[in-house]
């Protein structure tokens, strides 16, 4: 079984093929959190604890003459505030108007199958035949106040995974006030190991750092309202050594899609804490008597075989039992977005020439970008009016959409709901429906304003909103963008005392339109986007298979922005788009087959004005089409492993898939650098049957050479030239 409950020694075990996770409630009935790492089954972990007196470590109610026991150094699984823990915590709260503290202590646990729900926020889910997925929870009370917290976990015994959640709950009559509730925490005996996150900005996001832990608190967060492009809700703790193959490494993703924060804590003992969870920076969340506050679910994954087992683990079980969208098996429509193309300027006549020659070369897709509704001719008005500027199309949506449809192609478009324009009939109907601070005048970014999804009557409106839309046209695909970062945060209909809840509440609306959308209109691929990669979170993939990953479509750009992404998230869940040359957000130019190499790493597709292509650009599209779609699978579905890295190999950067079975491979490399007198450029492949023989480029080799000698790589013979091949088994070593 993958929970294991000893009675006696008060333990509970979790075991998933690769990892086991430990907790145990001591003498004083704290709950300790004693082992995570590889599997290692029938012990007890708390003999790793040495009791001693460390000075300056208060000791917690009824245990006050023993100096060897404070909650400053023992290992816990979610420490709380004002109970001597002075190390980064996982709850702050306590009764309204008092300082915050708590001392919670077990009260008790049970142990179901299958996985729990979080109503209203994502949550990873036991898929149909997932008969080894449960959950145990935990019950912790206060020693004074009736307050609750249950901490959830989710066993996926078979997908290596264990999700975390905790509930507060008042069951008393004063109100608790939550000032922070962390979604986990977890402690290890040494800082062995070291941090990598990933960092970056607008049309520059998921930069790959390394490092290591300072004593003292390091932190990665978002107080934008949003994950945003800056740091991602996902990281890896590794050891000091591990590589692509080998070592322990710990990755962590929050499911959610607001403002977050990580923290690590190297204490004084160089004991490692890590915490994640919700922006707590203005958190201030009353419960009533009876109220409870569930935090989103975070997923914690454990491998000892090294970064790309970690990033396939996670992948896969991203794909599988987080993504709920139909579109993870069916097959997705490759497309061509207009807004590379055409901006806001556009007409009937110049989009249906795009999608005529998108037809013509084997795309399935239009998508209309920004610019159809309202008075929306720039980026500084028309938010918020979701009607169809008819004047602009000439024309109706429905008659557009029949136009594209009658050329085989399905129709998509874009739609920014959370966002509204002073310049709008919505703002000049409702301008408190924007998050203002009465008074001041507000923050804007992007010239426009958020509009306060804390509110019932938003929603509804954005809700009408997108059913009128979803009737007025067949619709197949929606683009769901939020350009701007949120402030300024006052909800006109929120009580003063309850500001500090609005944030949180931002996000539980946003996730309450995203349920209306996905559940109404199942068939609809929904992709996700936020000035590209914005909200590229866990949280986000829960409602939408993919996300816009960047605005920057630069194909050597997007190596270091796919290399950062494929750390934490399945590549079928990144948004790629071949783009015009020179690009339009940096001037390179690069190869046009290149550009196909680079976008076939992620969900496929083209962003540029097709009919404006030359005859060869043409030909090579119609092939680089045909390729993704004859290798769906391999692409889709495949094993992704990163064969250097764009942050230390100056001269190239590679990747390939393998195909579950290990039968079928691709690999692809795109040329950084160029030297006269070049000297020969070999890569290891990856994931390969050491035993299997594989046709690669008409020669034959085993899977031992290719991956323990490599191949050698032809020589670029331009700036940024590429190399794309498959492999296939023909054969195997006898034995
Ligand atoms: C954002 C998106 C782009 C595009 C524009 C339209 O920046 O990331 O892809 O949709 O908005 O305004």
């Amino acid at each position: 079984m993958a929970i294991r409950v000893d009675q006696t020694a008060k333990t509970f075990t979790l075991d998933t093929i690769k990892s086991t996770y430990q907790m145990k409630v001591d003498a004083h009935g704290n709950l300790l959190h004693t082992y995570y790492g590889a599997r290692a089954q029938g012990t007890d972990f708390s003999y790793l604890i040495s009791p001693a007196d460390h000075g300056f470590c208060g000791q917690p109610a009824g245990c006050g003459d023993d100096r060897t026991y404070s909650m400053d150094y023992l290992p816990l699984e979610y420490p709380a505030h004002g109970n001597g823990d002075y190390r980064i915590k996982a709850l702050r709260a306590g009764a309204a108007g008092q300082a915050p503290a708590l001392d919670l202590r077990y009260h008790s646990s049970d142990v179901t199958a299958g996985k729990y729900a979080l109503p209203g926020l994502p949550a990873m889910f036991a898929g149909e035949g997932d008969q080894d997925v449960q959950t145990l929870r935990i019950v912790l009370k206060d020693l004074y106040e009736e307050i609750y917290v249950t901490l959830l976990y989710g066993v996926f015994e078979k997908k290596n995974i264990v999700t975390r959640t905790a509930v507060i709950e008042n069951k008393g009559s004063r109100p608790v006030c939550i000032r922070r509730a962390m979604s986990m925490g977890l402690d290890f005996p040494e800082n062995d190991k070291e941090l990598i996150h990933f960092y970056g900005k607008h049309a520059g996001e998921r930069q790959f750092e390394r490092t290591a832990l300072l004593h003292g608190i390091t932190e990665v967060s978002s107080t934008r309202g949003m994950s945003g492009h800056q740091h991602n809700p996902f990281v890896v703790l590794c050891d000091k050594s591990a590589t692509e193959e080998n070592g322990d490494c710990w990755g962590i993703s929050l499911l959610y899609s607001g403002g977050f924060r990580i923290q690590t804590e190297t204490d004084q003992l160089d004991q490692l804490r890590i915490v994640c969870g919700i922006d707590d920076e203005e958190l201030e969340w009353t419960l009533s008597g009876g109220e409870s506050f569930a935090t989103p679910e975070a997923a914690l994954c454990f491998t000892d075989r090294g970064l790309a087992d970690l990033s396939n683990t996670i992948g896969a079980a991203f794909r599988t039992n987080l993504i709920r969208s139909v579109w993870k098996d069916r097959r997705r429509p490759l497309l061509v977005n207009n807004w590379e193309a055409t901006y806001f300027d556009f007409t009937k006549e110049k989009l249906l020439e795009i999608a005529r020659q998108a037809a013509e070369i084997g795309l399935d897709m239009f998508v209309l970008d920004d610019g159809w509704f309202g008075k929306r001719d720039s980026d500084r008005s028309g938010l918020g009016d979701w009607y169809v500027n008819e004047e602009k199309l000439g024309c109706t949506l429905r008659e557009l959409v029949d136009d594209i449809r009658d050329m085989g192609l399905s129709f998509g478009i874009w739609i920014e709901p959370e966002m509204v324009s002073e310049d709008s009939d919505l703002y000049r109907a409702h301008p408190d429906w924007a998050l203002t601070i009465p008074g001041r005048d507000p923050v804007r970014g992007r010239s426009q304003l958020v509009l306060d999804l804390s509110r019932a009557e938003v929603i509804e409106y954005l809700k009408d909103a997108i059913d009128r839309l979803m009737h007025s046209a067949d619709i197949a695909y929606i683009k769901w963008d939020m350009n701007r970062s949120v402030e300024n945060i006052y909800s006109a209909a929120a009580p003063s005392l309850s500001q500090g809840a609005v944030k949180h509440r931002y996000v539980l609306g946003l996730y309450e339109l995203l349920e209306h959308l996905t559940s109404r209109y199942p068939d609809v691929l929904l992709e996700g986007c936020s000035g590209g990669g914005g909200r590229f979170d866990a949280g986000m993939l829960y409602y939408a298979p993919q996300i816009w990953c960047s605005d920057n479509t630069d194909a050597v750009e997007r190596l270091r922005i796919h290399y950062g992404t494929s750390f934490g998230y399945p590549m079928s869940s990144v948004a790629a788009h071949v783009s015009v040359c020179p690009n339009e957000q940096n001037g390179r130019r690069t190869p046009f087959q290149t550009r196909g190499v680079c976008a076939m790493q992620g969900s496929f597709g083209y962003e540029l004005d097709l009919s404006a292509l030359s005859e060869e650009e043409l030909e090579e599209a119609k092939h680089q089409i045909a390729c993704y779609k004859e290798h769906y699978e391999l692409f889709q579905k495949g094993r992704y492993y990163r064969l250097s890295s764009p942050f230390t190999n100056r001269s190239f950067t590679a990747w390939s898939y393998v195909s579950e079975d290990g039968s079928e491979a691709s690999v692809s490399i795109v040329f950084t650098d160029l030297y006269g007198n070049p000297k020969p450029l070999r890569v290891k492949l990856k994931g390969l049957k050491e035993d299997a023989v594989y046709r690669l480029d008409g020669k034959e080799y085993t899977g031992g050479a290719l991956m323990y000698a490599g191949i050698v790589l032809p020589v670029p013979e331009c700036d940024y030239d590429s190399y794309f091949a498959l492999l296939k088994q023909c054969g195997a070593l006898s034995k």
